[in-house]
């Protein structure tokens, strides 16, 4: 008779259909691991970056026959002023050096943040904060093909002039 009980529970025919506390069980289980297979895949990924700045920080802006003398040229994507005058041509950025809004120019050539109210002279040096430091001159040279290039991850003194 105990033989025949054990044959009985041992038995897939007479093993309990699974609950739903087992389907649960089971799904919070798989959201687990698979929650855990997604973050360390995340992880595997950040050391590599998902942009590569050295790779276009190096922008043509033009020839420099295209620019006047005595000239402003607002880059809007780059946000950068390029100047030409009787030196050469110079480059600024307008990204404010708070929290890198981008600073408006006004007809006096004054730059005037839009976010925190800083304000900058026409040579980019601070009149009234927040912002900590001056505008950014930007690194300006001549490609091999005569166009002007402007390195926006390369800043300059603010004497420094490309002649072209
Ligand atoms: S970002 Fe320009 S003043 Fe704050």
């Amino acid at each position: 008779m105990a033989a025949d009980k054990n044959l009985i529970e041992t038995s897939q025919r007479f093993k309990p259909a699974a609950t739903r506390r087992d389907f649960l069980g089971l799904a919070a289980t798989w959201s687990a691991i698979v929650a855990f297979v997604m973050a360390m895949l995340g992880a595997l990924r950040l050391p590599m970056p998902s942009v590569f700045p050295e790779s276009n920080s190096r922008v043509k802006l033009g020839k420099p026959a295209r620019f006047a003398v005595g000239s402003s040229t607002y880059f809007s994507k780059l946000r950068l002023w390029l100047f030409r005058d009787e030196a050469g041509f110079k480059a600024i950025s307008s990204v404010c050096t708070h929290l890198g809004c981008v600073a408006e120019r006004d007809e006096e050539g004054h730059f005037l943040c839009p976010c925190h109210g800083s304000r900058f002279d026409e040579v980019g040096d601070v009149i009234s904060g927040p912002a900590p430091k001056s505008l950014v001159w930007v690194d300006l040279t001549l490609s091999p093909e005569g166009w002007i290039v402007a390195d926006t991850l390369s800043d300059v003194d603010r004497e420094v002039v490309l002649k072209a």
